[in-house]
């Protein structure tokens, strides 16, 4: 496996395999009542978070808690960056108190992979402003294919804000690498620029049209409208929004029975999302997501980490 992981890129089809073979066994220790594994016993990891992040960065920090790894939070509203220290000197800064392996959170896409070249430590990216988010990506394969089995051949819609999604680009790359079949849907304001070509070269359909696509898909990924990332009008109403690409109580009534429902969150009920979709018993994967987040970011944490010391890195 690549040093870092800072984009789906880093990792093949097999790799995500051998990533999900060992968080369904991390998983098995979250029922525990002690839930703590000696992995990376002595190692310490920093959680370096320039923005916001609920679920992101504790799923991290319960994650490296677990593989008994010593864990720092540092977030940017209390960090010296706020007091005008440039990204380069705050990250060495830190690295310079012997730290194993950096998490980082930033705004700006290309962030992480700046990073990675400045420290001799592995880079984990939790999300660079529009680009990427790889561990996201990874949880929600792992996930689904829990749910589902093998991905190959099975087609799966992602629908909403894609311009703004880093959840997307990484999803629509790990997805297809497991062999699914991905349909991207968002209205035109909200679709990639230059979405036409990129589909081609990596395979997956794009739609303007949210219902045609239900009724033949075995799941479908809801992703949030970032109304923080938007400067303009990017639709007229929140209520047009949720008519148009909102998985409605009448859209929910269009999948097959079962279907799964993916959502990252944060949800915006009532926009993306509908309540009776978010709560659909047996169809929302939602908390599942959460509680396997911790499970496949163990994972990755003891590929990166367990194996750089003692040369048995899988
Ligand atoms: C996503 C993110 O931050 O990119 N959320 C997450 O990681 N749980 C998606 C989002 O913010 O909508």
């Amino acid at each position: 496996m690549s040093r870092h992981l800072l984009s789906i890129d880093d990792v093949d089809a097999a790799e995500i395999e051998r990533i999900f073979a060992t968080a369904g066994e991390m998983h098995d220790v979250q029922r525990r009542a002690v839930k703590k594994l000696p992995a990376l016993r002595g190692r310490t990891v920093i959680n370096l978070f320039f923005e916001d992040s609920t679920r992101t960065r504790s799923s991290f920090e319960i994650a490296g808690k677990w593989l008994s790894a010593d864990v720092i939070n540092i977030s940017a509203k209390g960090s010296s960056t706020s007091k005008g220290e440039s990204l380069r000197d705050t990250v060495l800064t830190v690295t310079a108190m012997g730290v194993d392996g950096l998490v980082v959170r930033h705004s700006a896409s290309g962030a992480a992979q700046q990073i990675s070249q400045w420290v001799d430590v592995p880079v984990i990216n939790a999300g660079d402003g529009m680009h990427e988010h790889p561990t996201q990506a990874l949880l929600d394969g792992y996930t689904l294919s829990r749910r589902l089995g093998s991905l190959d051949g099975r087609h799966v819609a992602i629908v909403g804000d894609l311009t703004h999604s880093r959840v997307f680009r990484s999803n629509v790359k790990s997805l297809t690498k497991l062999g699914a079949r991905v349909t991207a849907v968002a209205p035109p304001t909200l679709m990639p620029a230059g979405v036409g070509d990129w589909s081609k070269a990596d395979g997956f359909a794009t739609s303007y049209d949210l219902d045609p696509v239900l009724g033949d898909v075995d799941a479908v990924m809801m992703l949030r409208v970032q109304r923080e990332r938007m400067s303009g009008g990017y639709f007229p109403t929140a209520r047009e929004y949720a008519v148009g690409y909102g998985l409605t109580r009448p859209r929910l009534a269009m999948l097959r029975p079962g279907t799964p429902i993916l959502h990252p969150g944060p949800m915006n009920r009532g926009l993306e999302i509908s309540a009776e979709a978010a709560d659909a018993i047996d169809q929302s994967l939602v908390l599942d997501q959460v509680s396997a987040g911790v499970a496949v970011r163990m994972s990755v944490l003891y590929h990166l980490l367990a194996g750089e010391e003692e040369g048995t890195n899988a």
